[in-house]
């Protein structure tokens, strides 16, 4: 096989795990080929996922600020109208500057970028275009897709995925957003903030069903109060399209009468489901889980060689995750001991506030029968939070009754996505919340909530 076509390592997928990976891997000394079938590199997150969502989540925020905030603050920026075609295409600007961004880093690295679809022929052999590769070991970085919802036919127009969301040239009248999750919530906001009536349905009898249970009815209670509408407890049974909007059919999730619901858009996100189709993993013999996820063993697949990482296998379906796992599957492969602490992932919302989780809930601990200390300290008894008007929200921690050590950290407020960081490195440290209690922290600024939260484990808060 000629020098072009054999690599150390092929990976199929471009985005935070298989780009991530192919970066790390050629710094370690790997002859590396990366298969995307997308035109572009980044996978989903760059090119319609975190990064556009990201960037409308922030222009949205600046409309609504323009629209009710600004004046408060005494800045009269007179009428405020909105631009949603200026605003759709600075999005395709943040877009394609990232994307691009990825594709100089390969250059950089000497990482070959074989377009086209991807099908593992033979342990060792991939197949794209009708051209056969070879390389000593294979990683498959698929990532995930949206879940469909039967009954419920996806057309990217009036019935949507997130990357319909994403590219609305019209604000619509009413959104139905089906399933209270992470893209629910964050593109809900978007179009809120830009002006239409939306409305939630959730199957589970809450909106964002894995978060903390108190730190969740709080955030209920924002999104309420800012005017998204849920029904909880609810399914959706069947969607019919025509030229006046979406009519759907709804009935409670228990069973019982069936009501309609009339939308402009519908947005289905009710999860997302592992990329496997047509990568001949059958033929090959790599084992999937019952949720149709590849399964591995620290990367490692069933079949010598070929390893998985991101999306495509389990854990939550989170960038940084599939970049820690990228990097730590590269390591290996180099012959070093690369690791993931699955225990230390945070998770967060990008609405406004912003909500961050890290580690366990109460309701986690609790189940395992864990004895922890809380502290809670609210925005509100922070100057900065102050200052800025955003005193929504609190910060959480929970310590174990023993120890001290920190075993989870919940924090909705402004800025709470990068507030987590803190107690991220905390937790990889193995700290005490004794430890984030004595560290100086700078005033007045938003972390003070944090080493306030500490000092309240023990019950000496000094603001409150
Ligand atoms: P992906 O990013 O899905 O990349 C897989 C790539 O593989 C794709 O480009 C695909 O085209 C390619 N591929 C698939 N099959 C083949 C084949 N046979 N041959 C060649 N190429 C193939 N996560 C966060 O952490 N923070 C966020 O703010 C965030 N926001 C999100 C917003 C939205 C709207 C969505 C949908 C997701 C968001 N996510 C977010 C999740 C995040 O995008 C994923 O967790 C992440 O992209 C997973 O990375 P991955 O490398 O495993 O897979
Ligand atoms: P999700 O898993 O976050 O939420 C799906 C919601 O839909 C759940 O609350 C679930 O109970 C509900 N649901 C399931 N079936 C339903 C049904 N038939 N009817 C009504 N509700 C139903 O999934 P989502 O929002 O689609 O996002 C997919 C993944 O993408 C997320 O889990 C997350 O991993 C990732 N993501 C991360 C973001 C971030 O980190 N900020 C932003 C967006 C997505």
């Amino acid at each position: 096989m000629s020098d072009a076509t054999s690599f150390d390592v092929i990976v199929i997928g471009a985005g935070p795990g298989g780009y991530v990976f192919a970066i790390r891997a050629a710094q370690l000394g790997l002859k590396v080929a990366c298969v995307e079938k997308r035109a572009t590199l980044g996978g989903t997150c760059l090119n319609v996922g975190c990064i556009p969502s990201k960037a409308l989540l922030h222009s949205s925020e600046h409309f609504e600020e323009a629209l009710h905030k600004l004046a408060d603050h005494g800045v009269n920026v007179g009428s405020v109208s909105l631009d949603l075609a200026r605003m759709q295409a600075r999005k395709d600007e943040v877009v394609s500057a990232n994307v691009k961004g990825v594709e100089f880093l390969f250059k950089k690295n000497k990482i070959t970028w074989i377009k086209g679809e991807a099908r593992i022929t033979a342990p060792g052999a991939v197949e794209v275009a009708g051209k056969s590769y070879a390389a000593k070991q294979i990683v498959i970085a698929t990532g995930s897709s949206s879940i469909d919802l039967p009954g419920v036919t996806v057309d990217e127009k009036q019935i949507v995925t997130s990357t319909g969301a994403l590219e609305l040239d019209k604000v619509p009248g009413h959104l139905v957003v089906i399933g209270g999750g992470y893209i629910g919530l964050e593109l809900g906001s978007v179009w809120r903030r830009l002006g239409a009536e939306v409305t939630v349905v959730e199957f589970l009898d809450r909106l964002v069903p894995t978060m903390d249970g108190e730190t969740g009815k709080m955030f209920e209670r924002v999104m309420s109060k800012q005017g998204i509408k849920s029904k909880l407890k609810t399914k959706v049974t069947g969607a019919k399209a025509d030229e006046t909007g979406v009519t759907l059919t709804l009935e409670p999730a228990a069973g019982g009468e069936a009501e309609t619901l009339k939308a402009d858009v519908v947005l289905v996100a009710i999860g997302r489901r592992a990329n496997t189709e047509g990568l001949g993993l059958a033929e090959v013999g790599v084992a999937l889980d019952e949720r149709g996820r590849v399964i591995t063993d620290h990367f490692a697949t069933n079949i010598d060689g070929i390893w998985a990482i991101g999306d495509v296998i389990t854990g939550p379906m989170l960038a940084h995750k599939a970049e820690e796992e990228g990097v730590a599957l590269a390591e290996l492969l180099a012959g070093q001991a690369g690791h993931v602490n699955y225990g230390v992932i945070p998770g967060v919302v990008y609405t406004w506030p912003e909500v961050a989780s890290i580690g366990e809930t109460e309701e986690q601990l609790k189940a395992r029968g864990v004895a922890y200390k809380v502290g809670k300290f609210p925005f509100t008894a922070n100057a900065r939070a102050r200052a800025m008007g955003d005193t929504d929200g609190f910060v959480k921690i929970l310590a174990d009754a023993t120890t001290d050590r920190v075993l989870g950290a919940h924090i909705i407020g402004p800025d709470a996505g990068t507030l987590i960081a803190e107690i991220a490195i905390a937790m990889e440290f193995g700290a005490s919340s004794e430890d984030i209690a004595r560290t100086c922290h700078a005033h007045p600024s938003l972390n003070e909530s944090v080493k306030e939260a500490a000092l309240a484990v023990e019950g000496r808060a000094l603001h409150i």
